[in-house]
């Protein structure tokens, strides 16, 4: 079973960071999670050309390799988004992003964010997605938001699982073509004064 040790610090103007150390096996990973920003558009876009037709599919729900319009959304520059990349070595190796539904609360009453997170193939399996969407819900809860929706297509069983161990109260229901997934998150004033909001995020 994967190990993850995640480490909070603190870079001043440049934002925050999570350093993820994640053993498996013996082998030793090291990738910074940050958010993302608009100079990132060139190396987002190679991130997203390198990635293989099967995953872009599993991402997008088509082979698609993201223009202009989508790489600046990705980037989270439209004010509606809050995106965060995993870096090792200078280069991009997963993306995740939170779409909050615009208006106002959902007919459950909550404020509700869509999340969507892709890891580098040569990178998966390693702890990486799992860090960006607990980086991602950190963020989510700061803005107040009480409900992370995400379409998964239903072959996709790393996800599934993925959503299974962390969120094993999520709610799925079939749409179409795709698995509608909602998990509802504490309310911040309901955690524990010392409990940090990515362990709080992962009880489901
Ligand atoms: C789905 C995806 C984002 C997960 O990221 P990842 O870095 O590969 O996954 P992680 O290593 O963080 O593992 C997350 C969970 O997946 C499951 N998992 C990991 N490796 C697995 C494998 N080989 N087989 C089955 N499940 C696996 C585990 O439940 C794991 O949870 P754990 O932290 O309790 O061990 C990544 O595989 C990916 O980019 N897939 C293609 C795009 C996609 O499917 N995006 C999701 C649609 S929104």
């Amino acid at each position: 079973m994967l190990s993850l040790v995640d480490r909070l610090s603190n870079l001043g103007h440049a934002g925050f960071m999570f350093r993820t150390q994640m053993e498996r096996a013996g082998r030793c990973v090291l990738a910074a999670i940050r958010p993302a920003r608009a100079a990132d558009l060139a190396a987002l876009g190679d991130f997203f050309a390198g990635l293989s037709a099967q995953s872009r599919y599993l991402r997008f729900f088509a082979p698609v390799t993201p223009g202009p319009d989508l790489l600046r959304r990705l980037s989270g520059g439209d004010g509606h988004t809050d995106a965060v990349v995993a870096v090792r070595g200078g280069v991009i190796i997963g993306h995740a992003m939170a779409a909050d539904q615009a208006g106002t609360q959902s007919d459950r009453g909550a404020r509700t964010t869509d999340i969507g997170v892709v890891v580098a193939d040569a990178w998966q399996g390693r702890g990486i997605g799992a860090a960006l969407v607990r980086a991602l819900i950190t963020g989510a809860q700061a803005r107040g938001v009480t409900e992370v929706t995400m379409d998964v297509l239903p072959g996709n069983q790393r996800m599934l699982a993925m959503i299974r161990s962390h969120w094993p109260a999520a709610s799925i229901s079939r749409s179409d073509d795709h698995l509608s997934i909602v998990v509802r998150l504490p309310r911040r004033e309901q955690q524990g004064a010392q409990a940090r909001p990515a362990a709080v995020a992962y009880a489901g």
